[in-house]
């Protein structure tokens, strides 16, 4: 019943009952629950997320527990020396440091009037979640260990998942420490084999974001993986994202300084698309196997015809040939993928663009752009996931999947052209950045772009 401790606003009543499996339970529901539970799950979307549970130990205590007893990872790291240092500067050990994650939450938090202060920190801050020190919202009462965010004693005292979204995560802190083998021998701790570790479920209970109260997908990675090819054929989250590059599947080590020599040890930096931020916060190495993830993402294809009245009609297919999921996935509402395309002629004067950067680094509105952005009451299109009513924009490339676009360029005159198309990733737009600069006068260092992919081709009229 983690939900009690987490969600207390009556708001979020519905995500209540959802999340603690009562989905019958009208009966002691206020009618006007009842009805937004109803509607909830009326949207098959939503239903495929909240059925399918996984239940290695269903929570049968309260989520909340004394401060200190989750331990901090430094304690950890007198032994897990490698896996410290890969997780320490992973995008989980600053999910609640994170300065790009601090000005959306704070600013839920105004708006809401605290509302969101739980669900939000229940994935970004979850050891002070469950040991009563948030609220308050601003995190002064944080101890060390809450402030690292998603950390080891986190993650090693799951015993269990009870619901697929809004993190569902049964915590048994303490001295054992669950994980994918249980085989090894250590002398601070015990070990115990939990299944859950080695399934994608782990991840997806909290790469599975819903809005409370209107059921509208945030983040929908997890449900995404599990209903396409990736997800059918059981390659898990893990078999890409605990290898230290997609093109490395197996890195042999010792998971503590008296371990056991294993064959395939996982890789505790959970890398993803985030060389923006890891470059700003100084982890150049982080930043780089970002983009590699990036680059190992997308292949850009190119079809193209000349018209008998000097139009070219350039055919863009975009293929998601190396990610489990849609591309972008995760914040996919802060995120963009767009296309860029330079026609120039022989002289390489520019004749067509489309997708360029501008002085102010800004994205050419009128690109084509792979993302998604909500609805919101009004129905306005919104990047503020609190506010989301409904999604009101989603283009993204599906998994093993395509998506095409076609331009049609006048050429101005006879002659040889070159036309060069990128596939190109922001991990943040500028405009949330220009955004959290006014509110908040917080400078952050200008977004700056990843090409994912790029083709190039010659046409004559
Ligand atoms: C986001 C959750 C998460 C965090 C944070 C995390 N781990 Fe893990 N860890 C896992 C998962 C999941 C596995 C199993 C991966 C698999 O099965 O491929 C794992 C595996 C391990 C293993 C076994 C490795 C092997 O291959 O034998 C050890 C040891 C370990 N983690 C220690 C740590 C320590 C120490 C930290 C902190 C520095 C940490 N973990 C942080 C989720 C996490
Ligand atoms: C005194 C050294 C020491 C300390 C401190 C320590 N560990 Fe370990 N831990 C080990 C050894 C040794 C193993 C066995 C590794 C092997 O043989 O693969 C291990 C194994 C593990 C495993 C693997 C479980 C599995 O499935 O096999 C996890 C998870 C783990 N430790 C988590 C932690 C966490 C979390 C902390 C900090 C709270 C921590 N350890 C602190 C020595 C230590
Ligand atoms: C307790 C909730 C939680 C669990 C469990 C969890 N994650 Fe995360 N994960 C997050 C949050 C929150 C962030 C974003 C942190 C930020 O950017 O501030 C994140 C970020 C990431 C990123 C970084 C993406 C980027 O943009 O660079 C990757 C990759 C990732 N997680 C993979 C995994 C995998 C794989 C697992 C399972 C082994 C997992 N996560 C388990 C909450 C979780
Ligand atoms: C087949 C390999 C593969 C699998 C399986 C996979 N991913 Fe990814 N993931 C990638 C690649 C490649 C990228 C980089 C492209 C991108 O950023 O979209 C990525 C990006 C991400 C990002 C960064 C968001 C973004 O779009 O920039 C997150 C978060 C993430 N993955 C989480 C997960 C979770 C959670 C799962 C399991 C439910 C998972 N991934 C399964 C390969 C994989
Ligand atoms: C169920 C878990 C969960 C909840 C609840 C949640 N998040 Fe997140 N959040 C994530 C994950 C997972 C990521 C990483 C996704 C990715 O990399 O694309 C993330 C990433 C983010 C980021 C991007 C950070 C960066 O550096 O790029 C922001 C901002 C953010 N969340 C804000 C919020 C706010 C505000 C709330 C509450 C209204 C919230 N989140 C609630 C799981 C959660």
């Amino acid at each position: 019943m983690k939900c009690l401790t987490s969600l207390i606003m009556p708001l979020f009543l519905c995500a209540l009952l959802i999340g603690c499996g009562s989905l019958n339970a009208s009966s002691d529901a206020s009618s006007e629950s009842t009805v937004i539970v109803a509607a909830v799950l009326d949207d098959p979307m939503t239903q495929a997320a909240s059925v399918d549970v996984t239940n290695e130990t269903k929570a049968d205590k309260p989520q909340l527990f004394e401060p200190g007893v989750f331990e901090d990872p430094k304690v950890c790291s007198t032994c897990h020396r490698d896996i410290y240092n890969e997780w320490s500067k992973s995008m989980h050990a600053n999910a609640w440091t994170d300065k790009w994650y601090q000005p959306d939450y704070l600013l839920a938090h105004q708006q809401t009037d605290g509302a969101t202060d739980m669900l939000c920190g229940a994935c970004h801050a979850p050891i002070a979640a469950r040991t009563g020190l948030l609220p308050p919202a601003d995190g002064s009462k944080f101890d060390a260990a809450s402030r690292r965010g998603i950390s080891c004693d986190f993650c090693h005292t799951v015993s269990g998942v009870d619901q697929m979204f809004n993190m569902g995560h049964v915590s048994e802190p303490g001295t054992v420490k669950f994980g994918p083998r249980g085989d090894g021998n250590s002398l601070y701790h015990e070990v115990k084999y939990t299944k859950i570790h080695t399934k994608a479920d782990f991840c997806g209970s909290c790469h599975m974001v819903l809005h409370p109260a209107t059921g509208v997908h945030i983040i929908d990675t997890w449900d995404d993986w599990k209903n396409n090819e990736y997800g059918k054929q059981g390659i898990r989250c893990q078999d890409c994202h605990m290898t230290p590059t997609p093109a490395v599947s197996k890195a042999p080590g010792r998971a503590a300084l008296m371990g056991k020599e294993r064959d395939n040890l996982a890789f505790h930096g959970f890398i993803g698309g985030s060389s923006y931020v890891q470059d700003a916060m100084g982890n150049t190495k982080q930043a780089e196997l970002s983009r590699e993830f990036l680059r190992a993402a997308a292949e850009v294809k190119l079809a193209e015809k000349v018209t008998d009245n000097g139009t070219l009609e350039l055919t863009v297919d975009v293929h998601n040939v190396g990610a489990g999921h849609k591309i972008p996935t995760g914040t996919t509402y802060i995120r963009i993928m767009w296309l860029q395309v330079e026609v120039v002629d022989n002289t390489d004067k520019l004749v067509y663009s489309s997708g360029h950067i501008d002085e102010k680094n800004h994205v050419d509105p009128n690109a084509v752009f792979f993302r998604v952005l909500f609805r919101d009451a009004e129905g306005n299109l919104t990047g503020k996931s609190w506010q989301a009513h409904g999604i009101g924009y989603d283009r993204r490339i599906p998994a093993k999947g395509k998506d095409s676009e076609t331009y049609r360029i006048p050429l101005p005159g006879k002659g040889d052209y070159r036309v060069t198309t990128r596939l190109m990733y922001r991990s943040m737009t500028q405009d949330a950045l220009d955004d959290i600069f006014k509110r908040t006068g917080e400078v952050l260092p200008p977004v700056v772009s990843v090409e994912m992919a790029a083709a190039q081709t010659q046409v004559r009229f």
